[in-house]
């Protein structure tokens, strides 16, 4: 099949790149020509495990093409995915849609025989609707059909979700589409990936409704975590506990310094703002959004505390920077907050993040980078870890309180042991670990 693959962002280039992998014939299509004269030159935008290799082997194959004519690709095209940003409005929360509809129009104005348009774009309830609207109105002699297949993939395991998904969901209102959306998609429903069709509209809000639930289940440990803290428990082995439970699952119950990202931040709000709009507020996600909210910068309460109280005129070590980790993405991470929150209390804040200082360094002021863990803390009166990256999993935790002025270690992701941080001369502080740890890991009598 010829694929155009709409916008060469995350979800473009990962989709396009793992679609070419299928064997069909994928043309990424991206407005900004400094972007695609990279992807020409083997050069990714983005940081992505594995994708730089995947790209490389289907542009070398034949099967992956980079361009910034979208007018001209599309006249070739049996499915054209629309894969551009839905950034959140400024001032009201909506889902932008000014790039879902622009690119509609230019799509519109060269379609040439039967073309299923798909947004892939995490998009509100209704935009099939509207992107049907305005094709018509563009080109009303068309021949198409308006799909709906939002993506589920996760920063940092994007190609593995691809192409691994727990389901495809398409959404259609025309069932010319279905046919050609399963052949889209044959290589993984051979695989026995469950592909379940249903309206556009439905479709579009089961995105919605997936990464609203998944954000209020964080929440919803987050604030376990800070009872356990008052109470004298340990908020993993509840997570444990209660995750054994089928009908609750053990995904998504790590406790940490609140969720942030490029999709649940804005899909909840997005949310939020359609259910309102629609006469049926979502109260659940509507508080979920709130205490995420306020928990970002309330961790920087927990460092302050394990600093005496005042962290003025002290270096604070921030270690791990992106919102979580194996990606370089910025966008809506907590240590955005947590910093702006230390820097108002009067400290100064050294930074290292594996693969984020770049674009930390755009989105900081008066922050400064430091090449490891351990020049981060030279001098430090605490060391606060937000984002769990495996390069910060195993640190010489002796060498790098040697090295500090002080002995706080803020560990928002639990990854290292009270005793172990204790016996290296740390005030160690984690996320809902008010009880004091097992002599032996939790291990269920059965196993
Ligand atoms: C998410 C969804 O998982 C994915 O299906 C959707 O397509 C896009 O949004 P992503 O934003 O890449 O993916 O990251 P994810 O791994 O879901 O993590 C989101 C945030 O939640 C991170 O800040 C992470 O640290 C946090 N998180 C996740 C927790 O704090 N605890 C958890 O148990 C899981």
């Amino acid at each position: 099949m010829r694929i155009v693959m709409t916008g060469s962002g995350y979800v473009g280039l990962v989709s396009g790149a793992c679609l070419a992998d299928f064997g069909h014939e994928i043309i990424c299509v991206d407005k900004d020509e400094r972007k695609i004269a990279m992807l020409r030159e083997g050069g990714v935008p983005i940081y992505e495990p594995g994708l730089k290799e995947l790209i490389a082997r289907n542009v070398d194959a034949g099967r992956l093409t980079f361009t910034t004519d979208l007018a001209g690709s599309v006249a070739q095209a049996d499915v054209v995915f629309i894969a551009v940003g839905t950034p959140a409005r400024r001032g009201d929360g909506h889902a932008d849609l000014t790039y879902v509809y622009d690119a509609s129009r230019e799509i519109a104005a060269s379609l040439n025989g039967f073309t299923v348009i798909v947004t892939k774009s995490t998009v509100p309830v209704g935009t099939g609707d509207e992107v049907e609207r305005i094709i018509r109105e563009t080109n009303p002699q068309a021949e198409f059909a308006v799909a709906s297949n939002p993506e589920f993939l996760r920063e940092g395991a994007a190609i593995q979700d691809f192409k691994r998904p727990d389901r495809i969901v398409v959404g259609i209102e025309d069932e010319r589409a279905r046919p050609v959306m399963e052949e889209v998609y044959r290589p993984l429903y051979l695989n026995q990936s469950p592909m379940l069709f249903t309206g556009r509209r439905t479709s579009e809000l089961i995105k919605y409704a997936a990464n609203a639930f998944l954000a209020m289940k964080i929440t919803y440990i987050n604030e376990i975590a800070e009872l356990c803290e008052q109470v004298g428990a340990d908020v993993q082995q509840v997570a444990r506990g209660i995750g054994l439970d089928n009908r609750i699952g053990s995904k998504f119950l790590h406790a940490g310094p609140g969720y942030g990202g490029s999709c649940f931040p804005k899909d909840t709000l997005a949310l939020v703002k359609t259910a309102e709009d629609a006469g049926a507020p979502v109260r659940l996600i509507e508080t979920t959004v709130a205490i995420n909210e306020s928990r970002k910068r309330a961790m920087a309460r927990k460092v302050i505390a394990i600093c005496n109280g005042s962290v003025r005129g002290k270096t604070v070590a921030v270690l791990g920077l992106t919102f979580k980790p194996n990606t370089d993405d910025m966008r809506d991470a907590p240590s955005l907050s947590i910093i702006q929150a230390l820097q108002d209390a009067g400290a100064q804040i050294r930074a290292y993040d594996p693969e984020g200082m770049e674009a930390a360094s755009a989105m900081m002021k008066d922050v400064e980078f430091a090449a490891n863990p351990y020049i981060a803390a030279e001098g430090a009166a605490a060391v606060v870890l937000v984002t769990e990256w495996d390069a910060l999993r195993a640190l010489d935790l002796k060498r790098l309180r040697g090295v500090m002025a002080g002995d706080g270690l803020i560990d928002l992701r639990n990854i290292y042991r009270p005793d172990d941080a204790e016996a290296a001369g740390f005030v160690y502080a984690s996320v809902g670990r008010g009880a004091p740890p097992l002599a032996e890991p939790l291990v269920e009598a059965a196993e």
